[in-house]
């Protein structure tokens, strides 16, 4: 059997494959391939299974060069927004992902991301490295308590279950919740409320998304949305960046429509939208929610697993269903 994947990932997950026997290429290029990168790397070497990353775009032309003899694409990523999953289904290739895995780790993220922003500690990080402290002083750098303020959660789904239980318990944070179908049992497990989309903006002191990118999930953050929020609120992503409107984004924080924005992924990814890089009220990391080292190791291992229970002839466990 033989496997390709598209870029390093951690040894775990290799190792796994290779103690299957199986023959393992992995493109020596340390960069996400190009589509025209990527069908050539595939085309003709009968591949067996491919496992490929959330910035490797699947379309039906690079699912059909991999030939006929491609059982799997194992998504190294819970999001499966980069593969046409219908022309998978189409060509009768599994696509799995890996998802649970990550849960912790990108809730961490999260929760690090509203105390960065809120505490304005990338700021203040900067600000003190430039040489500009010049001793203690009773308005420098004030921040907001998240003491019995509101977080508003954007679909309760394990990662934002996640992110409303530790910011509940630990820190006393009101939690309320907008999600396709209101689910009273994740309310008492969680202890959280449902509210409408609009109710949430206009009462959170901080929103926070967890839903994935879906067509009817694409803008579901746009410049209306924006401005329901109050004057003092952040925005938090960590989900998928096209999920919020960047433009909009970036005129809201600009005009102070909203206090500040943390987030990890991009409309455009890795390109930021003009102008966003220039603004204070901003964290912007490079989508590592899930960059743990244990986290990571753990992806592969789920990947490679899949991959192995498809050539088995078994259903991989975590397969994505269309
Ligand atoms: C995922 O798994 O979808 C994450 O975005 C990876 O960090």
């Amino acid at each position: 059997m033989k496997i390709y994947i598209t870029r390093q990932i951690p040894e775990t997950g290799i190792k796994k494959l290779k103690d299957k026997g199986y023959e393992v290429v992995i493109s020596p290029k340390d960069k996400v391939l190009t589509k025209k990168e990527l069908i050539a790397a595939i085309k003709g070497k009968n591949y067996d299974a491919v496992l490929c990353l959330l910035t490797d775009k699947i379309d039906d032309e690079v699912l059909a060069a991999a030939g006929p003899q491609v059982k799997i694409f194992a998504n190294y990523a819970v999001g499966t927004d980069n593969l046409d999953l219908k022309a998978a289904q189409k060509r009768g290739i599994i696509v799995s992902n890996t998802p649970g895995v990550l849960t912790e780790t990108v809730a961490e993220f999260t929760i690090s991301l509203i105390f960065a922003i809120t505490k304005r500690i990338v700021e203040a990080d900067e600000f003190n490295r430039r040489g500009k402290f010049a001793g203690w002083a009773p308005m420098l750098f004030l921040g907001s308590d998240l003491k019995e303020k509101t977080l508003g959660i954007i679909g309760l789904g394990r990662i934002g279950g996640e992110v409303a239980r530790r910011m509940h318990d630990g820190f006393g944070m009101n939690i309320i919740y907008f999600d396709a179908k209101q689910n009273e049992e994740l309310e008492k497990i969680y202890h959280v409320k449902y509210a409408d989309l609009e109710t949430l903006l206009k009462t959170s002191d901080i929103v926070s998304i967890h839903v994935p990118l879906l067509p009817a999930t694409k803008h579901l953050i746009g410049s209306k949305q924006l401005a329901m929020m109050k004057k003092s609120a952040y925005l938090i992503n960590t989900s998928r960046g096209p999920i919020v409107d960047e433009v909009a984004l970036v005129e809201a924080l600009r005009n102070k429509v909203i206090c500040g924005a943390a987030i990890d992924v991009y409309e455009n990814e890795p390109a930021l939208t003009p102008g966003l890089a220039k603004l204070d009220n901003t964290v912007l990391t490079p989508h590592i929610a899930s960059a743990s080292f244990e986290t990571r190791s753990k992806m592969a291992e789920m990947a490679a697993e899949n991959i192995i229970a498809v050539l088995e002839n078994k259903t991989p466990p975590n397969l994505v269903k269309i």
